[in-house]
């Protein structure tokens, strides 16, 4: 790559990684402080950070309301990472609410049983959200492995696309879309975003799988039977894909 491009692409990575300058820093700092006060709920006990701690990622616990339960119960649902959240193209594990504006409202009355929120918090609060970046390691911005990235990533990446057939519903970019899917774990539930799934278990909405790997064989097996016939990742092409996941 010559170096003015090189030059250029940084300039572009530069000015999407910071956040517009001024009034829209301000906001998202009001929402960085809003993030951590718990007088946002009903008895003052809860903030986001006190589920969405390490600035927005997640506690990796499964919820009923404000109570954890156990991975797996099926009215439990597993704290999302927010680590790219405002390039989801729909939100909540049902995937039914199009805003993350309504989203945030939600969460705040009905499972932190907290007083109606202005719409200048909301706000606040939004803005921060978007203000968290993908922490990506190995992939650009599009889920590409970067030309140094380990070869295990670029052959995860390519059956990721390939034979596993996962970007037909992760569609690589926000990695989920905005139609949920019933991919038979009880009914329809939004595609999950893969961005930091490495460090999101215990995974699907009601934390069922402990390990990435067992997902990533469970999904296999259900998108190729999908696909049309169905086929069990080998050893090795379950390890490739796993170190593709580990990369976003
Ligand atoms: C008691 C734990 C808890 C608290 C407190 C909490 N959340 Fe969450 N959050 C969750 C759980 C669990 C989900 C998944 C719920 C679902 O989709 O049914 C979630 C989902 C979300 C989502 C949707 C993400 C996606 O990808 O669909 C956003 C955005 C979010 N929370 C932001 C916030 C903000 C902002 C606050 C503070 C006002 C907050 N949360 C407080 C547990 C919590
Ligand atoms: C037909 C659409 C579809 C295809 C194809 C698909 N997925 Fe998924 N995936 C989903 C849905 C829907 C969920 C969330 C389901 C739930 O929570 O019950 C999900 C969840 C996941 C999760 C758990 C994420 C989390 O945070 O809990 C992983 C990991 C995953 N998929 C990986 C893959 C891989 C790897 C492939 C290809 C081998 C794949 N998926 C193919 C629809 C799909």
């Amino acid at each position: 790559m010559s170096l003015r491009l090189k030059a250029a692409l940084l300039a572009i990575a530069t000015a999407a990684a910071m956040p517009a300058a001024g009034a829209d820093q301000a906001l998202i700092e009001k929402g960085r402080a809003l993030f951590s006060d718990t007088s946002l709920s009903a008895d003052s006990k809860f903030a986001c950070a006190t589920c969405h701690p390490k600035n927005g990622h997640t506690d990796n616990k499964t919820y009923i309301g404000t109570n954890v339960v156990a991975d797996g119960d099926p009215m439990g649902r597993s704290t999302p990472t927010l680590w790219a959240a405002g390039r989801r193209s729909v939100y909540s594990w049902a995937g039914t609410v199009p805003m993350l504006e309504t989203n945030i409202r939600g969460i705040i009355v009905n499972r932190m049983k907290g007083a109606e929120p202005s719409p200048e918090t909301l706000g606040a609060l939004a803005a921060y959200v978007r203000s968290l970046p993908p922490q990506p390691k190995q992939v650009d911005e599009n889920g590409v492995p970067a030309d140094a990235a380990p070869a295990a990533v670029k052959r995860g990446f390519a059956l990721f696309t390939g034979a596993g057939a996962c970007g037909a519903c992760h569609v690589p970019g926000s990695f989920d879309k905005a139609d949920p899917e019933d991919i038979e774990t009880g009914g329809k539930f939004k595609v999950a975003s893969l961005w930091a799934v490495s460090q999101t278990a215990p995974y699907f909405h009601d934390g069922r799988t402990k390990t990435l790997s067992d997902a990533a064989k469970a999904m296999w097996e259900m998108s190729t039977k999908k696909a049309g016939k169905q086929t069990s990742p080998t050893a090795a092409e379950l390890a490739d894909v796993v170190a593709y996941l580990n990369a976003l």
